[in-house]
């Protein structure tokens, strides 16, 4: 990493929240100290998997839910879907690029509705989709496990990944988040933000950590993901 001092930002992923009581556990992470809400939309086509779309996007700022909300899209076809996201009050929205026809215009689509934009790449997709777009981006999502579950195992080979991506980012001279997803916990965080990342996703390691008898429930795992990001400071 060059330059001063890395801004890091834990976005829980609520993939792994008790979805009876979303609106709750959302502002348990976010008092904890929770910086983003990562928002998985999975279709059952692009990724096997089905999960939540804006209308719950929505409701989570009608609840009160002010935080930057990270709506990483698993979709497929995803140009519908940014606009619907905009409106339901999304703050970043990220797509993979396979799932898109028109990469140039999806990006373009979600700044005109003034949004954060990003592109995910699944493990083996290749950076070079980020040739003619990094003025576009102000977000990018490596995907560290395969898309479509909480739960799985880092992949390594996304250190690797991280260094490129940090190395392109820091060429381009621009603001551009470089965000982390799959697999992340108190244990490996340090290695993966030392690769690079300034942004990590955290679904199962958060979540899984509820302690009721906290006056806000996450405070002590998000508390130790704080303090490896610190003691790197
Ligand atoms: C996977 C999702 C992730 C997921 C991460 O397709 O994009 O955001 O929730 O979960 P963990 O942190 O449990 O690997
Ligand atoms: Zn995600």
């Amino acid at each position: 990493m060059t330059g001063s001092c890395p801004d890091y930002r834990l976005a829980p992923s609520i993939l792994s929240a008790n979805f009876a009581r979303l609106g709750e556990e959302v502002d348990d992470v976010l008092a904890s100290g929770a910086d983003i809400v990562h928002f998985d939309v999975m279709d059952n086509h692009y990724v096997p998997n089905l999960t939540i779309g804006p209308m719950v996007c929505e409701a989570l700022r009608q609840h009160g839910v002010t935080a930057p909300i990270d709506v990483h899209l698993m979709v497929r076809p995803v140009d519908q879907l940014i606009g619907d996201f905009i409106d339901a009050g999304a703050s970043y929205v990220t797509f993979h690029p396979e799932a898109s026809d028109h990469i140039d215009r999806s990006l373009q689509l979600i700044r005109d509705g003034g949004c954060q934009a990003g592109l995910v790449f699944n493990p083996a997709t290749p950076l070079s989709y980020l040739d003619y777009v990094m003025d576009k981006v102000d977000m990018i999502l490596l995907m560290s496990v395969n898309p479509g579950f909480g739960g799985q195992s880092f992949i390594p080979a996304t250190l690797d990944k991280l260094r490129e991506v940090r190395r392109r980012i820091d060429a381009s001279g621009r603001d551009i988040r470089l965000e982390v997803d799959g697999g992340v916990k108190v244990e490996n965080i340090a290695e993966i933000a030392a690769a690079g990342a300034d942004t990590f996703v955290a679904g199962s390691a958060v979540f899984n950590a509820r302690n009721e008898t906290d006056p806000n429930r996450y405070n002590s795992v998000i508390d130790a993901f704080h303090k490896q990001l610190a003691a790197l400071s």
